[in-house]
């Protein structure tokens, strides 16, 4: 249990401190996820913060802009492409872990994903370092804001990312900027939004399926007996990613903002909701802090948030998920940590830096 979460759970389902409201309620932040009352602007349109360099991108739009680009980007994500995609990554997963001794973090857990989302939008292998370096780059910035190297790197990557865009107006191939590239000449989205949906891709696709990986290993080694039935029964794997994203989720809060008065939140007042805490709200999960894959996940976690924000890479981050849990129990069922974690500093990310791990 996390003691700020369970202090603030006892204050009820909605309380206000530190100069916002919480929630801590599974049920109310659903619900206020799915309230149109509430946006990610003031009701006026504009936006609480603009300390990031990022472009901006459909998260931090409201509709009708939200639903005109995510909408642009949703075919890429379909369960049946992602689906037809799995091999690969099964093949990435595999060569990653020909290896005894490894962090599980900066040798497994991240560059999985990185190259898996790098291959979706179709950054070509000889500029993924530079995408990798960014996104850690941009990761930090989360929590210690904007450097001047974050600001270089943001200069660098829009730039490659301008190149790659052009290439592709002469060239199209069978990947998400190809894919918005034809959009923008339909006049769908224009080039401004074109790169913020594409770093958002990039960062959402970097920064939380690291830590799905990273979290449901540290979890599974944990707890021997369920590691256990899991190598027994590596069917259990989707079982596996739900558990860890509701009992140690990637993205630990999100909020909203009222665009009217809803009951005693006032217009423009923003509601932060406690995702991590929410997950572990005893009202809907019985024995709610136990780390159980038997678990029947009903209602569902809300570690991919809820309503029309949604997360557009859920069905993609479960594939890496399961597929890097299936590896690690057929390569490595001897997998012993092998020296001590350490973690993020960070209050929205929940993860670790490091994981040192051996096979056996
Ligand atoms: C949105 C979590 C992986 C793309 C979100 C949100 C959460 C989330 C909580 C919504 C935030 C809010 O409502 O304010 C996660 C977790 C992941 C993951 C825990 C991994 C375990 C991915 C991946 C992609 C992705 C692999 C793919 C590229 C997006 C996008 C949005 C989003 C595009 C914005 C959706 C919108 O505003 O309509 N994600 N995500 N995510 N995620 Fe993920």
């Amino acid at each position: 249990p996390h003691p700020i979460y369970e202090r603030l759970r006892a204050q009820g389902p909605l309380t206000h401190d530190g100069g916002m409201w919480l929630t801590t309620s599974h049920p109310l932040a659903g619900k206020i996820l799915r309230d149109r009352r509430f946006g990610v602007r003031f009701a006026d349109g504009s936006y609480p913060t603009n300390a990031s360099l990022l472009p901006e991108s459909f998260l931090e739009l409201d509709p009708p802009d939200h639903t005109r680009l995510r909408r642009i980007a949703t075919p890429a994500f379909s369960p049946k492409k992602i689906d037809e995609y799995r091999a690969r990554v099964e093949k990435v997963a595999d060569s990653l872990l020909d290896r005894d001794e490894f962090d599980l973090i900066a040798d497994f857990a991240a560059p999985l994903p990185i190259s898996v989302i790098s291959d979706l939008l179709g950054i070509p292998d000889s500029d993924t370092a530079e995408f990798a370096d960014y996104g850690a780059l941009v990761a930090a910035s989360f929590d210690s804001g904007v450097t001047q190297e974050m600001a270089n790197a943001n200069d660098k990557v829009l730039a490659l990312f301008d190149r790659l865009i052009a290439q592709r107006r002469r060239t199209p191939g069978d990947d998400v900027i190809s894919s918005l590239v034809a959009a923008e000449a339909e006049q769908k989205l224009t080039a401004q939004e074109m790169l913020g949906t594409l770093v958002l891709l990039l960062v959402a696709g970097f920064e939380t399926t690291v830590n799905l990986i990273g979290n449901g290993t540290r979890a599974l080694l944990g707890h021997p007996s369920q590691w256990k039935l899991f190598k027994a029964n590596p069917d259990l794997a989707p079982s596996v990613v739900e558990e860890t994203l509701r009992w140690a989720p990637p993205v630990q809060l999100t909020s909203r903002i009222a665009h009217e008065q809803v009951d005693r939140i006032g217009k423009d007042e923003m509601v932060t909701l406690l995702i991590g805490a929410a997950n572990r709200d005893p009202e809907v999960y019985p024995e709610a802090h136990k780390f159980d894959v038997m678990r029947v996940h009903r209602p569902e976690h809300l570690a991919f948030s809820s309503g029309i924000h949604y997360c557009l890479g859920a069905t993609l981050a479960r594939m890496e998920g399961d597929v890097a849990f299936r590896a690690l129990a057929r390569r490595m069922p001897e997998l012993k940590q092998a020296g001590p974690v350490t973690f993020r500093d960070s209050v929205v990310i929940r993860g670790m830096r490091s994981f040192p791990v051996s096979r056996s």
